[in-house]
């Protein structure tokens, strides 16, 4: 109901009377009085003036799934949207709904994580309030050794979805990091729960530093913030995300692979630079030559060997 009442206020742009609340909601009037003073609570701001009725005036960039669903025009991702004021990491969350059957496109996001966990056993700092933190559930059609494909995907869309929001021209760094000059602006995690020969779900953590101060950020990332000037409306970069990343994903459905690549290496900091690419197993150094049609970094050492790796991370070497 609570949600109702917002969508009402939300659709119109003069004072709604409590009667035509009262009626096209079929609630009583005290109970409308007790909802507007729980929406002031949760931080929107309602002019309430005699004989006129109800005016929303501001709402808080918090990430009510009411918020963000409201004109989002997706249809598949960010239908089911869990919200949670703060989590662990919302990892757990969505693997354990993704068990659950949950369905494909459901969105779990925090306002806060207090273990929330990056790539190569490393965590990804979650203030309140401050970045988007998210993880989506994805049910592809795909044998595990493609999985890949999605992190690269991820990458694309989520870069996309920052330009189109502020302007600013996010790089990839081999697999799926996102910069802003040196500095790290996004994060993407993928993890998968898999059979031998099918995935059964793709749990896919983004981490988006939005409004973060520099305080608030390890040294080598930056925020939307910090990089335009300006603060964003988290709501508005959020949906902007799920539309980018539907866009992305419901076209690797009908074309494959190759779109989704053919962007990917346009938005690359990585090809054709010297690297060193660490993974469990050691390094590997020299020209980051391509990336193959699974979404594996091609590296050609200096003995002329070409190497192929899926997972690592990249160190610059020059
Ligand atoms: C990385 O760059 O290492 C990946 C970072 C991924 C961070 C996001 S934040 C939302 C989701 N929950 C997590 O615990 N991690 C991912």
């Amino acid at each position: 109901m609570l949600e109702d009442i917002v969508r009402f206020l939300k659709k119109s742009d003069s004072y709604l009377s409590g009667e035509e609340i009262s009626q096209s909601l079929s609630i009583s009037r005290a109970a409308i009085w007790k909802y507007m003073q729980e929406l002031r609570r949760l931080g929107y701001e309602i002019a309430a003036v005699p004989h006129l009725g109800y005016q929303l005036t501001a709402s808080p960039d918090r990430l009510f799934p009411w918020e963000v669903q409201f004109d989002l025009g997706t249809k598949v991702l960010g239908q089911k949207i869990v919200y949670e004021d703060s989590v662990p990491s919302t990892m757990d969350v969505a693997f354990k709904l993704g068990g659950q059957k949950a369905p494909e496109g459901t969105v779990v996001c925090a306002e806060s994580q207090t273990k929330g966990r990056g790539r190569m056993g490393r965590g990804w700092v979650s203030p309140k309030g401050k970045g988007i933190y998210f993880s989506l559930i994805l049910r592809p059609k795909l044998p595990p050794n493609e999985a890949a494909k999605l992190t690269l995907l991820c990458a694309v869309a989520v870069a996309e979805a920052v330009a189109r929001v502020s302007g600013i021209e996010a790089r990839i760094k081999w697999p799926n990091d996102l910069l802003v000059g040196k500095k790290k602006l996004a994060g993407i995690l993928t993890e998968l729960h898999a059979e031998t020969d099918r995935v059964k779900f793709v749990v896919v953590g983004v981490g988006l530093n939005v409004n973060t101060p520099e305080s608030q950020l390890p040294t080598d990332a930056t925020s939307l913030r910090l990089e335009a000037g300006r603060v964003f409306s988290r709501v508005q970069v959020l949906q902007e995300v799920l539309r980018e990343l539907e866009h992305w994903y419901l076209r690797f459905g009908r074309e494959g692979f190759p779109p989704v690549l053919e962007r990917w290496k346009e938005l690359s900091l990585t090809l054709g630079r010297r690297v060193r690419v660490a993974d469990p197993a050691g390094f590997v150094e020299g020209e980051a030559k391509d990336i193959d049609e699974d979404g594996g970094l091609l590296i050609r050492q200096d003995t002329g060997v070409i190497v192929k790796r899926m997972a690592g991370d990249v160190v610059w070497a020059h």
